[in-house]
């Protein structure tokens, strides 16, 4: 399952963040900001519970989030989402998972694992800006459930048919947001029309 998220708060931002001048800068903090927007509506069926708290008038029945959320980035790109997942999730705990495309078969290459102990039934946000052929994200999840994940949902900011067919047929039961399902790859297996190079344009390495 898929989800599109075509609020024209996050579709501005999206037109900003695509055009080949914004500079590492005003990259970031939009990556941040979309990544906000699309962690909002990701969490919007997790669990809560329901407290009690005093305001200066009366009891008031609230809602509190009751989940252990574990974020994973992918390295490095999904490093520029975490600010955006944290500043909404301030008591997530952190996993990372080192994954390059293989410049030749563009297949995802593992090179690092650092994941929270699995308390049993933690739900793990998985961000990445690129879902591109899927592999990297795919590679990851196999990595989470591994791990001992049962609950995962992906948020990337831009993807296309082909990565989401990819990660839809091997984990049917990741649910997965989006700002963008965008045309096609490229023969170098880059999102058209996409971002470009989201590591490159959110470190200013090239
Ligand atoms: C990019 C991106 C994803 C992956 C997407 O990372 O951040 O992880 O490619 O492609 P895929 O869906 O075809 O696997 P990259 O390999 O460029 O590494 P980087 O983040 O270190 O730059
Ligand atoms: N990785 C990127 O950074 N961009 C793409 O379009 C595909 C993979």
């Amino acid at each position: 399952m898929h989800e599109e998220i075509r609020h024209p708060c996050v579709q501005h931002k999206l037109a900003l963040i695509r055009d080949k001048d914004t500079g590492h800068k005003l990259f970031r903090e939009l990556a941040k900001e979309i990544t906000m927007f699309l962690c909002y509506e990701a969490l919007k069926e997790v669990n809560v519970a329901e407290v009690t708290v005093e305001t200066p008038l009366a009891q008031a029945k609230c809602h509190k989030i009751a989940e252990d959320l574990i974020v994973v980035p992918i390295l490095r790109a999904g490093v520029g989402m975490l600010e955006g997942v944290l500043d909404l999730l301030p008591t997530a705990r952190v996993g990372f998972v080192g994954m390059y495309r293989d410049p030749g078969t563009k297949m995802p290459v593992a090179y690092y694992k650092r994941l929270p102990h699995e308390s049993g039934n933690a739900l793990y946000v998985l961000i990445d800006p690129m879902l591109a052929t899927g592999g990297s994200t795919s590679a990851t999840i196999d990595l989470l459930k591994a791990n001992g994940a049962t609950r995962i949902v992906v948020i990337c900011i831009v993807t296309c048919p082909e990565g989401l067919k990819k990660v839809e047929e091997a984990h049917p039961d990741v649910r997965i947001y989006t700002a963008s399902i965008d045309d096609r790859l490229d023969d170098r297996k880059y999102i058209v029309p996409g971002l470009g190079d989201a590591g490159d344009r959110l470190f200013g390495t090239s």
